[in-house]
């Protein structure tokens, strides 16, 4: 998946429901950058992380900034959402990626963080609160290289009595059925 594309979409998006409030957006993802992710998938979880940093400059009523980046290394590719608002208030610190219990905003289902996480886990990969206070929150997404990681877990082991279970043989992980 072309990350870059990915990311404009959210952003022209966002870009519009911001409206009035005061809020940029830059955006520092490598031309050709491609992720291996479900396209649909990886937009809803950057849309997630966008949007809850753009309801929470507006929700501000102040100026702020909201930054996308990427780099890769041998391992995993990194996505970076940053912005410049008022930070994670303590509930969704205490809570981070439990469904219901962290949303402190009206509307809000405090479902968003909770699925972006499942997301990634379901690829292999992390969703990490880097940094959050006054200054700032920064999360990023970890999408591993190595597609071991993709492998479902076994799907017959509970099937079967205890005695034939131990006779399956180790699922062959590592396919490259995995999609680009
Ligand atoms: N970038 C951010 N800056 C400040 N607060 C945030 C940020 N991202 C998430 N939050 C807080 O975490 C809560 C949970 O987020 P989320 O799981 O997306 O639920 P929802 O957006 O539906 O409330 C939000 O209600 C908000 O208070
Ligand atoms: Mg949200």
């Amino acid at each position: 998946m072309p990350l870059a594309a990915v990311v404009s979409e959210v952003i022209d998006g966002e870009r519009l429901a911001a409206g009035e409030a005061d809020i940029s957006f830059s955006e520092d993802i490598p031309a050709g950058m491609v992720v291996r992710a479900d396209g649909e998938q990886l937009y809803r979880v950057i849309l997630n992380l966008v949007r809850n940093a753009r309801q929470a400059i507006a929700a501000s009523g102040r100026p702020g900034e909201i930054g996308l980046s990427a780099v890769e290394d041998d391992e995993a590719w990194w996505i970076f959402v940053t912005d410049t608002g008022p930070g994670l208030p303590p509930k969704a610190r205490e809570h981070l990626f439990q469904a219901f219990q962290g949303g402190a905003s009206k509307g809000g289902t405090g479902l968003g963080l909770a699925i972006a996480n499942e997301i990634v886990r379901g690829h292999g990969g992390r969703l990490e609160l880097r940094r959050s206070d006054e200054r700032g929150t920064e999360f990023a997404i970890r999408l591993p290289k190595e597609t071991a990681q993709l492998a479902p877990p076994p799907p017959f082991a509970d099937d079967l009595p205890a005695e034939e279970a131990e006779e399956v043989p180790p699922l062959h992980r590592g396919g490259t059925e995995a999609a680009e």
